[in-house]
């Protein structure tokens, strides 16, 4: 039984690196990033994600040139240096959590794909890996370059690879300004 403090440390120790060393990722540890993520809760157990894993370096590079924005805006550079990256597809929900959508007007599906990425983070970190989650990028090109149909939605990357930049002290807002009892 993992004693109760080490998930916090594992959640302590992820963070969003943004550097990384050429060192390829063993596919058994990625497996297991995947499996986590495979094993992730979902509204109405829909499981609306499909995993699409960039593993040869020219697509990994091309894909690596649509999360930036050219020069002008400074942004997913460092997205070249990581060997692998992974694309989460939203996938259609089943009916039930459709159903449950539309009566809640609540977006269950992309919560659920937050999920996903979450765990599959917390998995490579626990495996001495280091990830970052990517919501900048050209989706349209994103779609062309991974044959991804026009009724899915690429909704992250996330990179993968050996971390080669230090680890950060977390900035988080306080607990007093975020939680509340009995009371909003
Ligand atoms: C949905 C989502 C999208 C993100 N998109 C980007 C991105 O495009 N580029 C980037 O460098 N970081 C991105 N991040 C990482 C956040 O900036 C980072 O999680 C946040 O600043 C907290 O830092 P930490 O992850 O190191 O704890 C994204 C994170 C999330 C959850």
């Amino acid at each position: 039984m993992a004693e109760s403090t080490d998930f916090l440390k594992l959640a302590n120790e992820r963070q969003s690196d943004r550097k990384y060393h050429d060192k390829p990722v063993e596919e058994e540890k990625l497996n297991r990033c995947l499996e986590a993520a495979r094993l992730a809760p979902s509204a109405c157990n829909a499981q609306p994600w499909k995993f699409i894993v960039v593993n040869d370096s020219e697509i990994k590079n091309s894909l690596a040139e649509l999360t930036t924005s050219g020069r002008l805006i400074p942004i997913n550079h460092f997205t070249r240096q990581a060997p692998l990256h992974v694309v989460l597809i939203m996938e259609k929900p089943n009916l039930t959590s459709k159903f449950g959508e539309l009566v809640k007007s609540k977006k269950y599906t992309l919560m659920d794909v937050g999920i996903a990425a979450s765990h599959f983070c917390l998995q490579a970190a626990a495996e001495g890996l280091g990830t970052c989650m990517i919501g900048w990028f050209d989706e349209p090109g994103v779609r062309k370059l991974l044959n991804i149909p026009d009724n899915k939605r690429p909704m992250l990357i996330i990179t993968l690879g050996y971390p080669a930049g230090n680890k950060r002290k977390k900035r988080r807002k306080e607990m007093n300004r975020i939680v509340s009892y009995n009371s909003y």
